[in-house]
This record gives C-alpha cells, sequence and structure tokens, in this order.
C-alpha cells in the first residue's frame, strides 16, 4: 500500500499575542466561516497539542504521566491549504502527517457525533485518541484517569494555540466511540478521546 507523507513545516515559537491574552480570550467557537485555514495552521496546532519540544528526551509540549505518550492524534483535513483532503495521523518524532484515507470524512464524523454542525463545517478537525495500555502497565488502576487529564492538557494548549491564531474551535466529548473507531478505522488498542474542530471566526 502507497504511504502518503505530508512533511509539515516548522512551528514557530513566537506570536504576536500573550499567553494571557489568549487565556482571557479563549472561548468555544461552534461556527466557522467557510474559509481554508493555512498548512501553518495545521501544523502549528498539532505541534501544541503533541509536538516535541526537546530532542535528546522526546518530551513534548502537553505533560504525560510517566513521559509514556499514550496519545495518538489524527487529523481531518478538509479546507486547508496545500494538504488535500483526507485523514491522517501526526507522528510527532518527523512532524509529519501520514495520510490513512482519502477524501472529505467530516459528513461520517459528524454522523457519530449527534450531527453536531460544528464537526460538518470545520476547515480540520484534531482526534484525540489513546492507547491506555501504554500508561496502565505502570500506573493500572490510576491509568485512565491520567489517559483522560493528559488528553485535556494537550486540548487545552489546542485552545489556546488556537485563539493565538485567530481561530475558532471547540472541545466534544459528545461522540459515539464505536463509531469513531469505525470511521477512522481505529487499530483494536487506540480509543478515542476528544474531538475539536478548527475553523476561521
Ligand atoms: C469534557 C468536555 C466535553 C465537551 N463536549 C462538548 C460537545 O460535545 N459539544 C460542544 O459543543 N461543546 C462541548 N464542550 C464545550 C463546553 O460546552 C464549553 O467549554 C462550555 O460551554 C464553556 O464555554 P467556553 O469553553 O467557551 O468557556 C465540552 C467541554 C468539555 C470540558
Amino acid at each position: 500500500m502507497e504511504m502518503k507523507e505530508y512533511k509539515l513545516s516548522e512551528p514557530v515559537r513566537k506570536g504576536d499575542m500573550s499567553i494571557e491574552e489568549a487565556i482571557a480570550n479563549r472561548r468555544s467557537i461552534r461556527t466557522y466561516s467557510e474559509e481554508k485555514i493555512g498548512e501553518n495552521d495545521i501544523s502549528q496546532l498539532l505541534w501544541a497539542a503533541q509536538g516535541i519540544t526537546n530532542e535528546a528526551t522526546g518530551f513534548r509540549t502537553a505533560p504525560s504521566a510517566g513521559a509514556l505518550y499514550p496519545l495518538e492524534i489524527y487529523v481531518v483535513i478538509a479546507m486547508v491549504e496545500g494538504i488535500e483532503a483526507g485523514l491522517y495521523k501526526y507522528n510527532p518524532a518527523s512532524h509529519i502527517l501520514i495520510l490513512k484515507k482519502k477524501g472529505d470524512i467530516r459528513d461520517d464524523i459528524c454522523s457519530v457525533s449527534l450531527w453536531q454542525d460544528s464537526i460538518k463545517n470545520a476547515a480540520a478537525v484534531i482526534i484525540y485518541c489513546a492507547v491506555f495500555k501504554r500508561t496502565f502497565y505502570r500506573y493500572r488502576d490510576r491509568a485512565a484517569q491520567y489517559v483522560y487529564i493528559e488528553t485535556g492538557h494537550a486540548a487545552q494548549n489546542v485552545y489556546l494555540q488556537a485563539e493565538a491564531l485567530k481561530l475558532g474551535t471547540v472541545a466534544i466529548g459528545a461522540f459515539y466511540n464505536d463509531g469513531v473507531k469505525e470511521v477512522l478505522d481505529l487499530p483494536g488498542e487506540e480509543e478515542p478521546v476528544y474531538l475539536m474542530p478548527i475553523g476561521k471566526k
């Protein structure tokens, strides 16, 4: 099978908005304009979610219990400059997207997320999935709690990064796990935890 990869541009480490402004102004936004967002926006948002910030240790933008990194990030691309529509998996180590499925699958995700319009109209949708056993091996009965907490860390990074990019997003917990697994054709060990549609305000 052809493995199509897309090298994302280098994320920036400095921006125009202060962290205080991003925190103060962040709001859940559920309707988006029909404009495309930039490839650099996707690069920056995925980096904020789970990018590597220390090459030597592999430590990432968001904290992780025992640095075990149970999260796997997918992105549904629909209206992004320079990236063809499809389902991609984010690879933090090389900051690339790996194509999993071609085409615009927003309606499919929408139909397993209680028909929330925010998904249907997004330029892209970030999907946080988790491999619970990575954390379970060490933390046992604490593992599920740790994985959910960690997803929240990554999602808050994306909320704040989206604000700094003047983009809108909303954290979505209401969806059918089995439905999302089927639409994404997820490996059995990966469980969807959170969705975040992204678009221009
Ligand atoms: C765990 C969790 C699940 C959520 N699920 C949804 C959802 O399914 N759909 C939605 O539109 N918003 C969802 N939200 C967003 C909340 O509705 C939103 O954060 C709340 O109304 C406060 O607004 P604010 O984020 O603008 O401050 C969720 C938020 C959290 C923390």
